[in-house]
């Protein structure tokens, strides 16, 4: 081999491990990107670790939100819990009943589209998305009706899906929970 040859090969295996370095360090820029792209969607798309979802095909089947387990139940500890679905265009139950008094924990979800639980005269006010349970503690102070309208747009019958809180004396409300598995004010 002349020097000019082995110089030649010199240059040849120069360049060719420039191009590996060039194509490994391609491809970490193309691995970092891809993971951050992938931690980005990841996180717009799934919920956070400590949110509860529901599937809104199977609600009204089984689970959680089927319909004989919504409305208010008295715990083991003494709170109540409040289960409820919004759908196009009414919530379920239509009248929520509740104590006085006492440690509420509303679940809520939703059947189809967005819906949003506002209850006239307190703080509150959930969205309801399909896919996730909302929750919200929350204690009223005294008996007292409140009307509880969707707040958000959900389509033509939006204006029309409302319900009602009744809040009722921690008493009266025991003495009828101890009749009934799950309490609604629905006549
Ligand atoms: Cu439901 Cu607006």
């Amino acid at each position: 081999m002349s020097a000019e040859e082995n110089h030649g090969a010199g240059e040849a295996v120069a360049a060719r491990i420039e191009r590996r370095w060039a194509t490994l360090s391609i491809a970490v820029v193309g691995l970092l990107v891809g993971m951050a792209a992938f931690i980005g969607i990841h996180q717009a798309s799934m919920p956070q670790g400590h949110v509860e979802t529901s599937d809104p095909r199977t609600l009204h089947l089984s689970g959680e939100f089927i319909e004989s387990n919504l409305g208010s139940q008295v715990e083991p500890d003494g709170s109540v819990t409040v289960r409820a679905i919004g759908q196009q265009y009414s919530f379920t139950p239509q009248c929520v009943v509740v104590p006085a008094d006492t440690p509420i924990t509303f679940r809520a979800t939703s059947a189809d589209v967005v819906h949003g639980l506002l209850i006239e005269g307190t703080n509150i006010n959930i969205m309801l998305v399909p896919g996730y349970v909302s929750v919200l503690q929350t204690s009223f102070k005294a008996p007292a009706e409140h009307v509880m309208p969707c707040q958000e747009f959900c389509g033509p019958g939006h204006q029309g899906m409302w319900g009602k809180v009744k809040v009722v004396d921690k008493t009266a409300f025991l003495n009828m929970a101890a009749a009934r598995r799950r309490l609604t004010c629905v006549d």
